[in-house]
């Protein structure tokens, strides 16, 4: 469908970057995917695997995110602002505290579908989906995500690292 909601999304979010708020644009952009859930995902594009990049760019990049049911990925932060709107499922973000080169839970939020999160560049969080199906949301990083530098952290000690796709695969665990 020509200008769709998932082209509207990314006309927007290219104008939101260039802003002067461009977080408070991107959470402006995100709000009809809320509002109406089942729209977008009537639109989505078929995708293997547990994300897909609809835009990358290097002012904004915007991914569909799935989380394999009952799995949880390791802490980690994108060194850049981020918004997340749930299309389907759940998806339990559990938020860290920095502790020196460490860091230790916080607090968890459950976001359903039509819920919007966002997070500020230290942000660090790691994603749960705790149901026996996948969830599905669209996330937007305000900069380019896969050519920036990131840090992941080992859940079992805590141990920071440089992130990478394989370092991350690795550590995903049962949800628990
Ligand atoms: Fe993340």
């Amino acid at each position: 469908m020509a200008n769709g909601v998932l082209d509207t999304l990314i006309d927007a979010c290219r104008r939101a970057a260039a802003a002067p708020d461009p977080l408070a644009g991107v959470r402006a952009a995100l709000a009809p995917l809320a509002a109406d859930p089942r729209a977008a995902l009537a639109e989505l594009p078929a995708f293997e695997g547990e994300d897909h990049p609809l835009l990358c760019e290097d002012a904004v990049s915007v991914f569909l995110v799935r989380q394999t049911s009952n799995t949880a990925g390791p802490p980690h932060d994108h060194g850049m602002s981020a918004a997340i709107v749930m299309l389907d499922g759940v998806e339990i973000h559990r938020h860290y505290r920095r502790d020196g080169d460490s860091v230790a839970l916080d607090h968890e939020v459950t976001l359903g579908a039509g819920e919007i999160l966002t997070l500020a560049p230290t942000d660090v969080h790691a994603i749960a989906n705790p149901d026996a199906t996948p969830s599905l949301g669209v996330h937007v990083y305000l900069g380019d995500l896969v050519g920036g530098s990131r840090t992941l952290w080992d859940p079992r000690t805590g141990e920071a690292m440089a992130f990478t796709t394989e370092a991350y695969d690795r550590m995903v665990t049962t949800h628990a």
